[in-house]
């Protein structure tokens, strides 16, 4: 009676089971993994849920792409960051994860293809597999420059069935731009191929380490490109629930896609009024959302860097984003299985978001337990080393 494509497996992975056991029985955790910045204890800037309310006052007005005061409100954003947009190439959703599905919605028909990242995201197989499509991963690998696109094997992976290819910049967890010239190879394959890019930008407001090493992809383009982002990353307000498509290309393919996606979004009239009518004030005060959450991110990088120099484990490079990646040398599975078990340290293994390799944890650099998290975790990697005081000598291979 049910699809086959919602025959999901829905077994608790071990880490799962162990969590909710743990919660059962009322032991406390200390979550590295935290995504929810509602839940990171930040202050939230007092006006949100004064400008929501004075949005709700307002008329239904039921435009598909969104009021046109919301789109403008986009592209004011997108040019104080240097990306000249046009409101009419604006489309607004009720989250990114709708954006995708938006978008496969309009590229793609069942039993195609799309190209996505590894390590990347690891909803992009649920997104994808909702709408009939399969996920083909293209890697990205890490060396001495930190996170490069593999584009020969990206190239090797197109298949008759290829649509589009998903870029995530930065990428979750890897904290990696797509760099101008890696970007110039996928445009050059996406030319050749027929295919469109959906790049993924909802990190780019929280860089790390500079400079960046690519433009948006919100600016012009010339093959069809659709940048993504929303206020769940851009503003830390996932409960807005407000986001964005902007469309880049050739003119005559803009507009198809732009029309295309018009009666999708007509479907669904799915943004609420409050929030539209709120955009303009919220996106003017971007700087204001994001300060607590910058702090945060940086406080706890610092942190995570000098505690992991000190203990000799690598840190990968981290570009941007909320998120870090620790070298491990063992099992990520085991590790991450006692380390909440016996530490009560709660982790993301790294094949969780498919890294190639075993030997990775995923931290979240939102918690505000991540010191307590990291020195228990470095205890456990390192039982003999030093931990606070920066030994000399240790300088941490790949210590980004
Ligand atoms: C790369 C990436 N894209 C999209 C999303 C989802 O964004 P939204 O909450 O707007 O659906 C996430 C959430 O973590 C993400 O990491």
């Amino acid at each position: 009676m049910l699809s086959a494509r919602s025959a999901w497996d829905l077994t608790a992975n071990p880490l799962a089971a162990l969590l909710a056991e743990r919660r059962q029985r009322q032991q406390p955790v200390v979550d590295l993994t935290l995504a929810n910045p509602t839940a990171a204890g930040l202050p939230v800037p007092g006006d949100f849920p004064a400008r929501l309310a004075a949005g709700a006052a307002a008329a239904y007005r039921p435009e598909p792409l969104g009021l046109r005061s919301a789109r403008e409100a986009v592209c004011a954003y997108l040019a104080a960051r240097g990306s000249l947009v046009h409101p009419d190439q604006v489309v607004l959703t009720a989250s990114t994860s709708e954006a995708y599905s938006f978008l496969f919605k309009i590229l793609t028909d069942p039993g195609d293809e799309v190209l996505v990242p590894r390590p990347s995201y690891p909803l992009f197989d649920f997104l994808a597999g909702l709408e009939g499509v399969r996920t083909v991963p293209y890697p990205l690998r890490y060396g001495a420059e930190g996170w490069r696109l593999d584009v020969d094997r990206l190239a090797a992976a197109l298949g008759p069935r290829s649509r589009a290819v998903v870029l995530v910049s930065p990428n979750n967890p890897t904290g990696s731009f797509v760099h101008d010239d890696e970007r110039a190879a996928v445009e050059e394959l996406a030319r050749e191929c027929g295919l469109a890019l959906i790049a993924d930008e909802v990190f780019a407001d929280y860089v790390q380490q500079g400079p960046v090493p690519g433009r948006s992809f919100a600016g012009p383009a010339d093959v069809l490109t659709f940048s993504l982002n929303g206020l769940s990353k851009a503003l830390a307000l996932p409960h807005a629930k407000l986001s964005w498509i902007v469309v880049q290309g050739p003119p005559a393919a803009r507009q198809e896609a732009l029309g295309r996606l018009e009666v999708v979004a007509d479907t669904f009239l799915s943004v609420a009024t409050a929030i539209q009518e709120a955009l303009p004030h919220l996106l003017s005060a971007a700087a204001e959302y994001q300060a607590p959450l910058r702090q945060r991110l940086a406080a706890n990088l610092t942190c995570l860097r000098q505690a992991a120099t000190a203990a000799g484990v690598p840190v990968l490079r981290c570009e941007a984003g909320w998120y870090a990646v620790v070298v491990t040398g063992t099992d990520d599975e085991p590790l991450a299985l006692s380390l909440l078990r016996d530490d009560g340290v709660l982790t993301h293994p790294g094949y969780f978001y498919d890294f190639a390799d075993d030997g990775h944890l995923v931290l979240s650099l939102l918690s505000p337990d991540l010191p307590t998290g990291v020195d228990r975790l470095l205890r456990r990697l390192r039982p003999a080393g030093p931990l606070l005081s920066g030994a000399p000598g240790t300088g941490g291979a790949g210590i980004g």
